[in-house]
């Protein structure tokens, strides 16, 4: 049986750290799954790691269909989350459901996520989850916002930190079960993680949320350039580069395959 919202939010509890990796395909999801991460997140990021965009406005809502029902169907025990592209949910609470249930209906993954905390996303938020769709909350920089904001570390002023810390309560009040918290100082999303009661997941927020989240592709060093918090564990750019030239070298040379 996948991990269930209502057992992540007990671990929080418990003191037990969430584990969290996005996927993109059914071959990258089954290898996470198989070791053992809690979320797998089919995040919009993957219109730049998958589909090569400059940043993640472009992807649609049937791409990310296609991208969340490949991932799904690679995983067993996590839960799988998927992203709502820009543009799928901002526009009224009914646009919100309709793209949500799309998600939920034809990929079979078990939430949504989607960006930001002003009232608008609290009411996007309270509304699905009303009609039973899981909302994991994401606040501080929000990519879908990046001309706008930038990808500047946010919640740097008291002003802009208070604002965060408010819209962060917000959304948990609203129902959503967890909450990405992306590049903000670490005071303030050990604030965060201190004042509501479900898991905070931090990317470039510091040590102190319930748990973290990194582009799997920045973790594995298949990204041509990532930002300044993520950590690469493997350089699979080089080492599939020098597997790659092996095989033309040995095709070249006659001596793959062997006769
Ligand atoms: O799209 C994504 O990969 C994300 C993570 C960075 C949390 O939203």
């Amino acid at each position: 049986m996948p991990l269930t919202t209502q057992q992540l939010i007990e671990w929080k509890q418990q003191g037990r750290p969430l584990v969290v990796l996005t996927a993109w395909d059914y071959a990258f999801a089954q290898l996470l799954d198989m070791a053992g991460i809690d979320i797998i997140l089919v995040g919009d990021s993957l219109a730049m790691v998958a589909l090569g965009h400059d940043t993640t406005l472009p992807v649609t809502l049937d791409e990310m269909l296609h991208h969340a029902a490949a991932v799904r169907r690679g995983v067993k025990r996590a839960l799988v989350v998927c992203d709502l592209p820009f543009l799928s949910y901002q526009e009224s609470v009914s646009q919100a459901i309709h793209a949500a249930g799309r998600v939920l209906k034809e990929t079979g993954v078990q939430g949504v996520k989607l960006e930001g905390g002003h009232p608008a996303a609290v009411e996007t938020v309270a509304r699905l989850t009303d009609i039973g769709i899981p909302v994991m909350a994401h606040v501080g920089l929000t990519p879908q916002s990046v001309h706008r904001l930038g990808y500047r570390q946010q919640g740097k002023t008291e002003a802009e930190a208070e604002r965060i810390l408010s819209e962060a309560i917000a959304l948990s009040e609203a129902g959503a079960f967890a909450i990405v918290l992306e590049h903000i100082p670490s005071q303030l999303s050990r604030a965060i993680t201190a004042k509501i009661p479900i898991p905070t997941i931090g990317i470039g927020a510091g040590p102190d949320c319930d748990g973290q989240v990194l582009v799997t592709a920045d973790l594995l060093g298949l990204s041509p350039k990532k930002p300044p918090f993520a950590k690469s564990y493997v350089n699979l750019r080089e080492i599939i580069t020098e597997a790659v030239g092996e095989f033309a070298k040995e095709v070249r040379e006659g001596q793959f395959p062997e006769s």
